[in-house]
C-alpha cells in the first residue's frame, strides 16, 4: 500500500517565483505521502503570448530552479514528484514532466502529443515513453492531450506501469470521463493533476482525478480551487493482469493484428 494523490492549483502565467511559492505550501500538505503529482507547466503557467515569452520562461531540466525546488521539496517532504514545466534544452523547448525523489532527479517525459498552439512554442517529445522504477512502484507519465490516444496508457501498462501520471492543463471538458476507463481497460491506477483558472482566452477545467483499477474514481477535485488530495493505493491490484480465470490484459494481447497500428 502506498500513498500517492495529486496537486490542483492555478500557476501564473510568467510568474515562476509565485507558483513555487504556491507549490511549496501545497507539497506541505502532501506531508506523508509517497508519490505527488503536479500540472503541466506549473512553473511557467501555459498560454503564452510569443516564442520570446515561451523562451523566457523555460529552464534547464540539470540546474534549473524549478527543478532545484521540486529535489529539495522532495528531499524534506521524503517524497516522489512528477511536475510539468517548460524545459529548455540547448535552443529547443519541451514541454516536460520531471520526475524527482528525496534523492533528487529520476527522470523526464517530454510530451509526444503537442495541442493547438503549443507548436508554436515546443518541439515534439523525443524520449519515447519511459516507465521509472521507483523501488516500491513503477510510474509512467503522459502530459495532458496525450490522454486522447489509447496506445501510450497501452505500451506504459505493458512497460509494468503501477501508476500513470498525468500532469495537465485540461481544456478539452471530457479527459476526466476517459481518464478512468483507461484505468479500467489496463488495470493501472491513474493520476491527473490538473489546473484550473482562465489564462488571456483559454480556461482550464481542474477537476483532477485519481481513478483505480477497476474504472473507480476514487476521488475529483473542484473545478476551481486550490486541492491536495492524497488517498491509499494497493499496487497488487494493479500487477494482477487477471481479467477472468483465463484472460489476461497483457498475454491475451495478439500483436500480430495490430501492425495497422503502426502505419
Ligand atoms: C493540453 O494538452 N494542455 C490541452
Amino acid at each position: 500500500m502506498i500513498r500517492a494523490g495529486f496537486i490542483q492549483f492555478n500557476p501564473e502565467l510568467g510568474d515562476p517565483k509565485k507558483n513555487m511559492e504556491s507549490l511549496s505550501a501545497l507539497l506541505d500538505k502532501s506531508a506523508g505521502a509517497n508519490l505527488v503529482v503536479i500540472p503541466e507547466l506549473a512553473n511557467s503557467g501555459y498560454n503564452y503570448e510569443s516564442k520570446e515569452q515561451a523562451f523566457s520562461l523555460a529552464e534547464s531540466a540539470d540546474n534549473g530552479e524549478f527543478v532545484r525546488f521540486l529535489s529539495n521539496k522532495a528531499r524534506q517532504l521524503n517524497l516522489f514528484i512528477v511536475a510539468g514545466f517548460n524545459e529548455l534544452d540547448r535552443s529547443k523547448l519541451y514541454n516536460s514532466a520531471m520526475l524527482v525523489g528525496p534523492n533528487g532527479i529520476i527522470g523526464k517525459y517530454r510530451k509526444l502529443h503537442l495541442f493547438m498552439n503549443e507548436f508554436d512554442f515546443f518541439e515534439r517529445g523525443n524520449l519515447g515513453l519511459p516507465v521509472f522504477d521507483l523501488g516500491f512502484c513503477k510510474v509512467g507519465i503522459l502530459i495532458c492531450f496525450d490522454w486522447v490516444f489509447p496506445e501510450v496508457w497501452r505500451i506504459l501498462t505493458i512497460k509494468g506501469a503501477d501508476i500513470i501520471c498525468h500532469p495537465s492543463n485540461l481544456v478539452l471538458p471530457y479527459a476526466q470521463q476517459a481518464v478512468p476507463v483507461y484505468g479500467l481497460i489496463n488495470k493501472t491506477f491513474n493520476i491527473t493533476a490538473n489546473r484550473y483558472g482562465t489564462e488571456r482566452e483559454v480556461t482550464f477545467s481542474g477537476r483532477s482525478i485519481i481513478s483505480d483499477t477497476e474504472g473507480k474514481t476514487i476521488h475529483t477535485a473542484v473545478k476551481d480551487a486550490d486541492e491536495v488530495f492524497i488517498t491509499n493505493l494497493d499496487l497488487d491490484k494493479s500487477r494482477n493482469k487477471m481479467i477472468t480465470l483465463r484472460n489476461n490484459v497483457i498475454t491475451d494481447r495478439l500483436p500480430g493484428e495490430y501492425l495497422d497500428l503502426t502505419k
